[in-house]
């Protein structure tokens, strides 16, 4: 099974997913693509060994050209997924086509509340005293698609913005590797290149 990376930011969850699962011989991290050149996510892929790719929609006459080239990036590597770890852009309806229900994301909340670039402090300020992780299918919504799984965090009396941030991540980096077990166990492998 084939996997492609997106990353915006720094990778951590890019990381934990990559070292969770490189020795499997079914599984083969094709390349980390991210959109922007200053990522830490880079950094990691180094150390990991994990090919890069880096691009943005500004390199290209229009966006759709930018949406077109993640096609053939993916197609001509023989992605079998796309791990959406972090990417702060949303995706575009030719990836969406080429990739329906291969791609998928985290999200630091319980969806469906919370949804959008700020999910942590939007509970956070919400006052609630429970929120979580979704790892979810990617549709044309925003952090819509269909859930995947989901785990809890609670929020603790004297907790800080930075506590929640912590607490998030520590489930994240466990609930993303076990789902993307799950569907390397599950030895789906689709043929590309019917697209
Ligand atoms: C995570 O909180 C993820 O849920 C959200 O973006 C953040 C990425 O963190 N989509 P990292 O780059 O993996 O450290």
């Amino acid at each position: 099974m084939r996997f492609a990376i997106f990353a915006s930011g720094s990778g951590s969850n890019f990381q934990k997913i990559v070292e969770s699962h490189y020795q499997n011989p079914k599984v083969e991290f094709v390349f980390l693509f991210t959109d922007q050149k200053q990522a830490y996510a880079i950094q990691r892929a180094k150390m990991l060994g994990v090919p890069v790719k880096v691009a943005q929609p500004k390199d290209f006459p229009v966006r759709l050209e930018y949406e077109k080239y993640l096609v053939e990036l993916c197609q001509e590597a023989k992605v079998d997924y796309i791990l959406l770890a972090g990417y702060m852009r949303i995706i575009g309806s030719p990836l969406l086509n080429a990739y329906a229900n291969r791609i998928i994301n985290i999200h630091p909340s319980l969806l469906p509340d919370f949804p959008g670039r700020t999910g942590i402090a939007d509970a956070y300020n919400a006052g609630v005293t429970e929120t979580g992780v979704t790892v979810h299918l990617v549709d044309e919504g925003i952090d819509t698609g269909p859930i995947l799984a989901q785990e809890k965090v609670t929020i603790d009396e004297g907790d800080t913005l930075a506590d929640l941030e912590t607490k998030i991540h520590q489930i994240e980096h466990q609930l993303y590797p076990r789902v993307v077990g799950q569907l390397i166990e599950e030895g789906k492998r689709y043929d590309t290149s019917i697209n």
